[in-house]
């Protein structure tokens, strides 16, 4: 039987109650207070594209954005952190969900590699302040699930990742899936649940995610079709070719240039000919407003290479790998469409492996 609550943490009456109040605020702050923003940022000068640093120096002091930006970095600071944070939550279970994360796992859907070197920038730095990141805690993939559904977010709908899916393949179907930086695998399960002739391999540095991944696959249709494999995806355990879509959701703003390169040459070697690449990620719309938001978040809720990632050529890093049919296509997470809402500017990154290449 599939278990979807297999390590769900039991939040108590009042963690439940302060993780409201974090939904509520950020309700706020990404609705009424984004629109005052918004509204105010337009009688700003500097609104050309070229003039971004004086705009971003004129909004930078203002009031509203000040607030904008405290709230941004301490509401997702809240969630984890103190008596009513996710952390707190799980230190309280942490004997009986370390037992059962340990419980062995059924088929062959695991692959474990206790000595692989996990890259210094994953060392670092604790993506979207999650404290400790995914590296080390055994925990660290339930605490992350969690808070992805605690309190809203920018980058929790349900739906998300199987609407992905579907923007990207419409009526088509990919046989032999990789998804790179799988999380929880949320990501991996979107496609393997979408047709039954799709099998998939999710990849994590974080030990702790490939494992909770395999265990949330016992008992689910799609059980023997998925497989877990701790790797970083820039150096894959994987021969050439045996792939007709590489694909990631929201890894490569966590990820230096460089390693961002070595990943699309990854992409590259093991697609099969005429097999697709394709990332879901956020990249800065020409606006000077949202791109100041953006950048912004890099800093507010510590993901350092967001920046990198938006001075990126994308199309040109694709081609110089050999891919074509480079396509930068924006994504919407939801029916209601952008403005009226902050959200991070979704945006599906996609190319081909051409038919003769090797
Ligand atoms: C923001 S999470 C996204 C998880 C999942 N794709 C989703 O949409 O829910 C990014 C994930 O990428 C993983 N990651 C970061 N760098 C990686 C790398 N070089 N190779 C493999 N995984 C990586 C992290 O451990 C983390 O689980």
């Amino acid at each position: 039987m599939s278990n979807p609550d297999f390590a769900r943490l039991s939040l108590d009456a009042e963690t439940q109650s302060f993780q409201s109040f974090i939904g509520a605020f950020r309700r706020l702050w990404a609705g009424p207070l984004y629109r005052a923003l918004r509204d105010e940022s337009r009688s700003l000068d500097h609104q050309a594209l070229d003039d971004y640093p004086a705009f971003e120096a004129a909004l930078r002091y203002r009031p509203k954005h000040q607030f904008f930006g405290w709230l941004e970095h301490n509401l997702q600071k809240m969630k984890y952190e103190g008596r009513w944070g996710i952390v707190h939550a799980a230190n309280a279970e942490r004997e009986t969900i370390e037992t059962q994360m340990a419980a062995p796992i059924g088929g062959n859907r695991l692959t474990e590699d206790p000595s692989l070197q996990l890259p210094d920038y994953y060392e670092e730095n604790d993506f979207h302040q999650h404290p400790g990141g995914l590296r080390e805690d055994p925990l660290a993939a339930v605490i992350y699930r969690e808070s992805a559904s605690a309190a809203g977010g920018v980058v929790g709908k349900a739906d998300l990742h199987a609407r992905y899916v579907r923007a990207l393949l419409g009526d088509e179907k990919a046989r032999k899936v990789i998804d790179i930086g799988c999380g929880f695998g949320r990501s991996t399960f979107a496609f393997t649940a979408a047709s039954p002739d799709t099998s998939a391999v999710g990849v994590d540095l974080s030990a702790s995610c490939v494992r909770l991944s395999a265990h949330l696959a016992e008992g689910r249709p799609d059980q023997d079709r998925v497989h877990f494999t701790q790797a970083d995806g820039v150096n894959l355990p994987f021969a050439d070719g045996g792939f007709d879509l590489f694909t990631s959701t929201m890894l490569l703003h966590e990820m230096p240039a460089t390693a961002i390169r070595e990943l699309i040459a990854e992409a590259f070697r093991v697609l099969e000919p005429g097999g697709i690449s394709a990332h879901l990620d956020f990249l800065p719309p020409p606006d000077n407003f949202l791109r100041a938001l953006y950048l912004g978040h890099s800093d507010r809720n510590a993901e350092p290479f967001m920046r990198e990632l938006a001075e990126m050529d994308m199309v040109a890093e694709h081609e110089k790998a050999g891919f074509v049919d480079v396509q930068i296509v924006p994504f919407a997470e939801d029916d209601q469409g952008l403005g009226e809402k902050w959200r991070l500017p979704w945006t599906i990154i996609r190319a081909r492996k051409p038919a003769g290449a090797k």
